[in-house]
């Protein structure tokens, strides 16, 4: 998994800190950011020491546990937990990633949990996404089609064309991979970020759509879609093995081939 230390913040000090309790002897130290955007604080990192004999083995169910036990006022997403709405995405031990897909086990020491990078907090680990959706909402994620199906029907795909949306249709829209990348953090507000590009990809090749040379034109933009540098933070660390660098490289051959 790739490595994303978070430097140093001289304004995260030390919070509070819930010790094990007494008799435990499995136990794991969460290293938790805390902040609340409605009271204006600085934030803080709060300590909590868990028993892992009476914890579920995921990262998630660590949280959950904390909430539930020791600190209710703790704020993070979560749904479906098993790695399908993409609503647990933070960063854990430096790397962005789905709380409920990752093992406690597999994290050596303590375990340090902070928001996704770069964006805005709500509170807690619950980031701000508004911008990120809009640029999901940006490039028209639905299929757009002038002509009638023949015989009026559902429209028809060749297997082989079926098979171009593979690697691009699984994405859950989690943000780990636009919250990882170098380029979206200098330029959120203009480039569209890994996710975003990747959903424009999967409608420009998706056969049954007729707005191919549309949406390729809305992309043909300096910083919409040339301001990734094929970095590959995107690709490393997306939970379901997607790779948006690919994508967007291919939608650069496709503009160019358009612009000939
Ligand atoms: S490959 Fe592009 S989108 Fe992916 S992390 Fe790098 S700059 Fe960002
Ligand atoms: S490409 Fe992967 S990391 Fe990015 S939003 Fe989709 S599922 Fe998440
Ligand atoms: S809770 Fe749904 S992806 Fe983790």
């Amino acid at each position: 998994m790739a490595d994303f230390k978070l430097p140093a913040n001289s304004i995260v000090k030390t919070g509070k800190t819930f010790d094990a309790p007494e008799g435990a002897t499995r136990v794991k130290t969460f290293k938790i950011y805390r902040y609340d955007a409605s009271n204006g604080k600085n934030p803080s990192v709060d300590t909590y020491t868990i028993d892992l004999d009476k914890c579920g083995p995921m990262i998630l169910d660590a949280l959950i546990k904390i909430k539930s036990e020791i600190d209710p006022t703790l704020s993070f997403r979560r749904s479906c937990r098993e790695g399908i709405c993409g609503s647990c995405a933070m960063n854990i031990d430096g790397s962005n990633t789905l709380a409920c897909t990752m093992a406690i086990e597999d994290v050596s020491g303590d375990i340090k949990v902070y928001p996704l990078p770069h964006q805005p907090v709500v509170k807690d680990l619950v980031s701000d996404l508004d911008n990120f959706y809009k640029q999901y909402e940006a490039v028209q994620p639905w299929m757009q089609a002038d002509s009638i199906p023949a015989g009026g029907r559902e429209r028809l795909q060749t297997k082989e064309d079926r098979d171009l949306l593979d690697g691009s249709y699984e994405c859950i829209m989690c943000a780990c991979c636009s919250t990882s990348c170098p380029s979206y953090w200098w330029n959120s507000d203009e480039y569209l970020g890994p996710a975003a590009l990747l959903a424009a990809y999967r409608w420009i090749v998706d056969s049954r759509d007729d707005k191919t040379d549309e949406r390729l034109a809305a992309l043909d933009d300096p910083f919409k879609l040339y301001r990734c540098h094929t970095i590959m933070n995107c690709a490393t660390v997306c939970p379901k093995g997607l790779n948006p660098a690919q994508a967007i490289a291919d939608t650069k051959k496709m503009l160019v081939q358009r612009n000939l």
